[in-house]
């Protein structure tokens, strides 16, 4: 037991010293970055589908595509956010609404959400998906707005119940007579839009944006401004940051791949009580993170598939 407390000791004390860190919280995931280098194109080409928004038209629908990391929910959310920005600017009514359909899985809770994002208050339960819905449409059509719904990963979405939401959002102006919803969808799941029924399919998908994946050079621009910020530049080279791009452009280039190497790179760093991150930090954080990776698609297999990866376990 004295010798845990007193590595626990050395733990805190490591932790107090370090000086690898000056701010970590801009390498977590859901820090928003404020500019999004490599993504020009793609930054301005939604940009400019949902400008008419601020004149009051209703925009395009969009459908965007790409692999994870390649900066589809950061490009959209920047966008979202400046639109927005502008809108208030200007005095216009846009309500932009963002919804992640891997947390809000099913129709009724993302109907929930909708809600949320025009100041109705839905019950959790009591009432059929088509009453929240409509309850949903009436309070939208009572202002004179254009609302913008953003469901990222949309396949979850999907493949859990169809897509009679889909249906329903992209028919909505037949229901609604003072606002209009412009929807966005984003996937990872190229293959998903191939599924979806031709009617929801061509109206959805009026307009396209491809995120290709990062390449190595472009990948190691990226860490580089995020590595400024992040970490005292006395305990960072360029060396290791080159190393976690080229780790994670080996597989595609996922930019949130390149970020967590690097984050976990210098905890293991600190944890060690080191004051530099070493190329071998670096290595022994691909390990960490493959690792946890493994058992959570393990976890999250089906049972049968369990037990098959078991039998061949025993059997190696
Ligand atoms: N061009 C970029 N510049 C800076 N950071 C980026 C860029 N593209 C992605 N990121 C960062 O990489 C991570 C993954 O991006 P994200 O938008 O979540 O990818 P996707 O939604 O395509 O899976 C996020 O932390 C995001 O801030
Ligand atoms: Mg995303």
């Amino acid at each position: 037991m004295l010798m845990y407390m007193d590595e626990l000791e050395e733990v805190f004390s490591y932790a107090l010293k370090s000086t690898i860190f000056i701010n970590r919280d801009v390498l977590r995931p859901e820090y928003i970055p404020t500019e999004l280098p490599h993504r020009e194109e793609q930054v301005s080409k939604l940009g400019a589908i949902l400008a008419p928004a601020l004149r009051n038209s209703k925009p395009s629908n969009i459908f965007i595509y790409g692999l994870t990391g390649t900066g589809k929910t950061a490009v959209t959310k920047y966008v979202l956010k400046r639109l927005y920005n502008k809108a208030i600017e200007i005095g216009s009514d846009i309500v932009a609404c963002y919804v992640n359909t891997r947390q809000e899985d099913t129709t009724y809770r993302v109907i929930v959400r909708l809600g949320e994002c025009i100041g109705l208050k839905l019950p959790f339960t009591g009432i059929s998906t088509a009453e929240a819905y409509r309850r949903f449409l009436k309070v939208l059509d009572s202002r004179n707005s254009i609302m913008i719904v953003v469901l990222d990963e949309i396949d979850f979405l999907i493949k859990k119940q169809g897509d009679e939401l889909l249906y329903r959002l992209s028919r909505s102006s037949d229901d609604l007579t003072n606002s209009k919803i412009s929807i966005i969808g984003i996937t990872n799941d190229l293959k998903l839009v191939e599924d979806l029924d031709p009617r929801v399919r061509s109206s959805l998908g009026e307009i396209e944006i491809v995120f290709p994946p990062y390449n190595a050079i472009q990948l190691e621009d990226i860490l580089k401004r995020r590595a400024k910020m992040a970490f005292n530049p006395k305990a960072i080279d360029d060396a290791v940051i080159s190393l976690c791009a080229s780790l994670a452009a080996r597989e595609h280039g996922d930019a949130r791949r390149a970020l967590d190497l690097l984050r976990v790179s210098g905890e293991i760093a600190e944890r060690e009580g080191a004051e530099t991150i070493s190329i071998q930090h670096v290595y022994i954080a691909l390990k960490e993170i493959e690792r946890d990776r493994a058992s959570e698609v393990i976890s999250t297999m089906p049972l049968h598939s369990k037990l098959v990866l078991l039998a061949i376990y025993n059997l190696t």
